[in-house]
């Protein structure tokens, strides 16, 4: 039996290996964390992450061929293909801060293998990480390596959170790099071998060691750009008079263009993009969330101070509780800077998290242990609360800042009935039906659109 430790129970490494474990009945699959907390959940009812579909793949595999993990070095000395999926956020002191990548847990990691493993080990890059680290991690492999055999594969990961388990199920591509060698071509076949157990043969594409770690860069790069360049249109389409939908359904219509990733927002989010492509794309960006917020106040007489602003969604996309980099952050800390009561309802995202979202400095994130709130004060502006109406009870405005189904279907007659007047509402995400809206008697703004 081919024995699989995955390094990291996070968002990549929990459903990359559930579905392997799914898919691969034959396979055995670990996934190890440092963090206790985590794997405790993994091995609960209640998962550390939510996506859809992932409790159902967990439940059919834990405990057959599928376990979690903290006894990290027992499963990785055992292991015949070792995955590494921690994370690798971005630098906050020291050369290269607020750009580069920090590689300190994967180091860690990649010291870890080399100290307890007896036997040949493939070590798979799946985290995101910039190129060349693959020749990084072979020398503190190799530094002290017992004669044994490691080859070192970039696997890096596509899948988007909230639809994981379809992009996992389907990908439109494995990417496998490795080096061009007898034992490098071995690997790659051993680990090409795993994924043709459900990924058509001509979906999964071999490449050098570069050429994988660096598609994995310049797709979020091009995916990215393509958000900004919307959301850029989005600004001249306010200025003009221009609907935005329409333009990116034309502009879409080209083939060489094509439809997807064409919806104007409040700005992107998530953990990956902007530490990915720093410096890219970003200023454009941060334009964005800036650009709504001063929208948001201009709007309301220049002044929201004192008024109760209702914000709908605080995830950085709908389906998931993710919040990492999610730009109600940026959007939240703008109303609160301009002293308004936020009130705060997401679906799948807890008051903890958000208050210390809200409490974080910029890119404290990923380095929970030194948290440090930046305004205590601030954090009292703010309330969290279990539902919508409740929310937006009282409130000068609604921020729709994520494009959760469910803010389709509220009743908006029993909202505005029970808010301030003039009723605003800042559609960051295109959801709502603004004309229907503004028949019930709400001052609408939409992005990119006409009022
Ligand atoms: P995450 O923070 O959710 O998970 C990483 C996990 O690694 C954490 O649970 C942490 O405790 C653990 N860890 C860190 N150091 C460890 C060590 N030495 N030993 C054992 N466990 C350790 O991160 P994530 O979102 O899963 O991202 C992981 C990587 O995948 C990143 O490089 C990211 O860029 C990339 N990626 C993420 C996504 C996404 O949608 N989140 C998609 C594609 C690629
Ligand atoms: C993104 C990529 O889509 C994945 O392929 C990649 O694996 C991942 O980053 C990563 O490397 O971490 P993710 O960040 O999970 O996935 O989610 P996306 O669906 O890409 O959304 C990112 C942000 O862009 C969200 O805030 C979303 O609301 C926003 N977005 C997306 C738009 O504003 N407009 C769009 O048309 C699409």
């Amino acid at each position: 039996m081919v024995k699989i430790c995955c390094i990291g129970a996070g968002y990549v490494g929990g459903p990359t290996m559930a579905v392997i474990a799914v898919k691969c009945p034959a396979i055995e699959v670990v996934v190890v964390d440092i963090s206790k907390p985590r794997i405790d959940a993994w091995n609960s009812d209640t998962l550390p992450i939510y996506e859809p579909g992932l409790d159902e793949v967990v439940k059919a595999c834990r405990g057959k061929n599928l376990f979690f993990s903290t006894d990290v070095e027992k499963h990785v000395a055992e292991a015949d293909i070792i995955f590494v999926s921690v994370n690798t956020p971005t630098k906050t002191r020291g050369l290269g801060a607020g750009k580069a990548a920090d590689l300190t847990y994967w180091e860690s990691a990649a010291r870890m293998i080399a100290d307890v493993s007896k036997s040949d080990k493939i070590v798979v890059e799946k985290s995101t990480v910039p190129v060349k680290t693959a020749e990084a991690i072979e020398k503190i492999l190799t530094h002290n390596s017992k004669g044994i055999n490691y080859q070192i594969l970039s696997n890096p990961e596509f899948l988007a959170e909230g639809t994981a388990i379809d992009d996992l199920f389907k990908p439109d591509r494995v990417l496998i790099g490795g080096r061009e060698t007898p034992e490098g071509r071995k690997a790659v076949q051993a680990l090409k071998e795993v994924y043709a157990n459900w990924v058509p043969e001509e979906n999964i594409i071999t490449t050098n060691l570069w050429s994988a770690e660096l598609s994995k860069l310049a797709a979020n790069a091009f995916l990215a750009q393509r958000i900004s360049s919307v959301n850029a249109m989005s600004a001249l389409c306010e200025a003009t008079g221009a609907n935005v939908s329409e333009v990116s359904y034309a502009i879409g219509k080209d083939s060489r263009i094509g439809p997807k990733f064409l919806n104007a927002s409040v700005g992107f989010g998530g953990s990956c993009f902007q530490k990915d492509i720093l410096n890219l794309v970003i200023k454009i960006n941060d334009y964005q969330k800036s650009r709504f917020v001063n929208r948001v106040v201009s709007s309301m007489f220049n002044t929201v101070s004192g008024k109760k602003v209702a914000v709908l969604g605080f995830a950085f996309k709908k389906d998931t509780g993710d919040t990492r980099e999610t730009p109600a952050i940026d959007v939240c800390k703008g109303l609160l800077g301009d002293k308004a009561q936020v009130s705060i309802y997401d679906p799948q995202v807890t008051e903890d998290q958000i208050q210390r979202d809200l409490a974080m400095n910029k890119f404290d994130w990923d380095h929970p242990m030194h948290l440090q709130p930046t305004s205590p004060s601030s954090v009292k502006q703010v309330s969290v609360v279990w539902d919508a109406y409740e929310a937006t009870k009282g409130a000068h405005a609604v921020c729709i800042l994520t494009e959760w189904n469910e803010f389709k279907e509220l009743d908006y007659q029993k909202i505005f009935n029970n808010m301030q007047k003039p009723a605003f509402v800042f559609d960051g995400r295109n959801v709502v039906n603004a004309d229907k809206l503004r028949e019930i008697g709400f001052i609408v703004y939409s992005i990119g659109k006409p009022l």
